[in-house]
């Protein structure tokens, strides 16, 4: 079994962009951390990230196949700034059934007001906002446990 850490526009920059925001770690430490967690809970990782919405998109409806044959649990996703925008990213997940855990690395809600509203979240099996990067695992730990008390 199989999760996707999916990473959106400018989550690339983790590390360098806004550290009082998003802390010192690196994508790559991310995804490294992501994977150790992975062993731990016996699933393996797949990470992406992508700053164009439809290479987002074409993520989720490639993790439908997998989540339809079994091998894919869902979906930890950071949209990034989509998150607000991106009614095409909410209808991919809708669309799709795949369960995604929407994580924000800050607090949005104690942000700027633009910040406040997400697309994803209607269509998100849980959300995590505010955690810092820990936020990945937990997601990764929900959709381990969603999976085995389903
Ligand atoms: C973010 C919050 C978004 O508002 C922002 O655009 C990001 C990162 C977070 O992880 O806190 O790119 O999703």
């Amino acid at each position: 079994k199989s999760i996707l850490i999916l990473n959106g526009p400018n989550l690339n920059l983790l590390g360098i962009r806004e550290p009082t925001q998003y802390g010192n770690q690196t994508l790559a430490d991310v995804e490294d951390m992501c994977r150790a967690a992975g062993e731990r809970l016996g699933v393996s990782v797949d990470c992406l990230q992508s700053n164009h919405e439809g290479e987002l998109i074409d993520a989720i409806h490639k993790a439908r196949e997998g989540v339809l044959d079994g091998s894919v649990l869902g979906i930890v996703f950071n949209a990034g700034a989509y998150t607000h925008t991106s009614v095409a990213l909410h209808d991919a997940i809708k669309g799709t059934d795949v369960p995604v855990i929407e994580v924000h690395i800050s607090n949005v809600h104690a942000r700027e007001s633009f910040r406040h509203h997400s697309y994803i979240s209607p269509a998100a099996a849980g959300i995590i906002v505010g955690l810092g990067v820990d936020g990945y695992v937990l997601g990764m730990e929900a959709l381990v446990r969603r999976a085995t008390q389903a």
